[in-house]
């Protein structure tokens, strides 16, 4: 039977307050703190502030009981073993991640830190800094006996955030100390004994096969270079997709069978292999930033890492570019826009690539008529409507006499269009679509012409889109 451990959870955004709920959910008792005391009485109602399956049902089951939030750090530095930090690490002018929120965290946990603690980093945050936080509290007075910082990464997904938690695909601890390694080991304990994924009150529905998941102990240093590392190979393999879609459209190829034939070797895989309009979130960009400007700062040519960004920013320029080779002048057109979330199930438009290109299209002189199910509050307080841009009520709505229909975001209900009505309700019969939602093949069926990332267009409108570069 594993042991509970009293733990604290410092920053209540989405890597801290998943964390906190999941422990709990492990069987550990949680308190975690917030310096916003708005979002903290939030959480004690009930009210999870962000869209995240599951997490209403957990809140609901621990809040106030064995996860309990404050603001008061002191208090939960004196009552919990493990302190792990989860506040924001946002992104400098110059590219590197602003650790001044972690600084400041471990300043205040000085003052309260009387016996031994471990204190581990969650949040994404650079190599060396693990040091620095020992340096921060020592400096403040505590004895280096006191307490060791560890690493311990997390990988989760937007969207699929609590089943990543509790059904990883490994467990990364980076700990220079026995002593820490093991309180870490005990706190994943019901995970990687198998003992939660034979608890009959799990989470309904969640995953229905669970092998338990391997812990991989490393060094401090190399924990955190497993965070920025993983971010921005993933964001590589998108970025070399989106490079290949480009090869694949200038010789009519087709990216989907070319993903499917690279996918197949075990060596590659067939995830993050999907084109579109870029990457976006408050991972990738930021991560890939990060680990670039470490690169530099330690005399490391990883250029690579600009070439992938690079990449990046051309696919949304590339997709404004289909739109114009599809209806020739942009100035005056009206379009409907599918999607400003940056990716699927999420409301989050943090870094959305959609909404850079909507962005794109209204200096472009385009009227647009905007959708999407989650993301449009959101999205209103960064671009309130105006004389060219509407937000629809639906996908329909969206529309009525444009001349075009623009898909952006991946969610699924994009995907399960009525085909017949869209063709009704748009003045010329014309797709483009950024996200691959669509068989060309019905596309052509219904009478549209599809323009998406990679694929052979339909109706090809090459003749229009080299007179329009002449
Ligand atoms: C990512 C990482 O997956 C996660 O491990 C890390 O902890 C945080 O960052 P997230 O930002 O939630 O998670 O989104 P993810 O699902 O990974 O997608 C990121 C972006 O890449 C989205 O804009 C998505 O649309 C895009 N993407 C993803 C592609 O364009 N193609 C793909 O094949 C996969």
């Amino acid at each position: 039977m594993s042991k509970p451990i009293p733990i604290a959870v410092v920053g209540s955004g989405y890597v801290g307050l998943v964390a906190a709920v999941c422990f709990a959910e492990m069987g550990h008792p949680v308190i975690c703190v917030d310096n916003d005391e708005r979002k903290v009485a939030a959480l004690r109602g009930g009210d999870t502030l962000i869209h995240e399956h599951y997490l209403p049902e957990l809140l609901g089951r621990y809040r106030n009981d064995r996860v309990r939030f404050t603001t008061d750090l002191g208090e939960a530095t004196r009552e919990c073993d493990a302190i792990f930090i989860a506040v924001g690490t946002p992104q400098s002018e110059t590219g590197d991640a602003d650790l001044s929120y972690v600084e400041a965290v471990a300043c205040e946990i000085a003052r309260s830190l009387t016996s031994y603690k471990v204190i581990v980093e969650k949040s994404t945050v650079p190599v060396y800094t693990n040091e620095w936080i020992s340096r921060a509290l020592e400096r403040n007075g505590v004895e280096r006996h006191l307490f060791d910082v560890v690493s311990n990464p997390e990988f989760l997904r937007e969207g699929t955030a609590v089943a990543d938690f509790l059904h990883p695909d490994r467990i990364v601890v980076g700990a220079d100390s026995e002593r820490a390694g093991a309180i870490l080991g005990d706190i994943y304990a019901p995970l990687t004994s198998g003992e939660y994924y034979q608890r009959a009150d799990g989470i309904p529905g969640m995953c229905s096969v669970s092998e338990p998941p391997p812990l991989l102990m490393t060094s401090t240093k190399s924990a955190e270079i497993i965070k920025h590392a993983s971010n921005a190979f993933l964001a590589l393999k998108i970025s070399f997709i989106n490079a290949v879609s480009n090869l694949c459209e200038a010789t009519n190829a087709n990216v989907e069978q070319v993903a499917r034939g690279m996918g197949l070797d075990s060596r590659i895989g067939p995830k993050f292999l999907r084109p579109g309009i870029g990457y976006g979130g408050s991972c990738f960009p930021k991560d890939v930033a990060a680990f670039r400007s470490v690169a530099d700062q330690l005399g490391i040519d990883f250029n690579l890492l600009s070439e992938v960004e690079k990449i990046n920013v051309q696919q949304k320029r590339r997709f404004v570019s289909k739109v114009r080779s599809a209806l020739w002048n942009l100035r005056g057109k009206r379009l409907a826009v599918l999607g400003l979330a940056f990716k699927g199930d999420t409301d989050d438009i943090r870094e959305s690539p959609a909404i850079e290109i909507v962005h794109m299209l209204l200096n472009e002189g385009c009227s647009i008529a905007a959708f999407d199910p989650a993301a449009i509050e959101r999205t209103r307080q960064v671009l309130p409507e105006g004389n060219n841009l509407r937000y629809a009520t639906d996908a329909y709505n969206a529309c009525a006499d444009a001349d075009a229909l623009l898909i952006l975001t991946d969610w699924t209900e994009f995907s399960e269009l009525d085909l017949r009505q869209i063709n009704q309700s748009l003045r010329y019969p014309i797709i483009i679509d950024g996200r691959n939602l669509y068989d060309p093949a019905v596309m052509s069926d219904h009478g549209f012409t599809y323009l998406s990332v990679g694929r052979p267009a339909v109706h090809p409108v090459r003749d229009l889109a080299a007179s329009s570069r002449a």
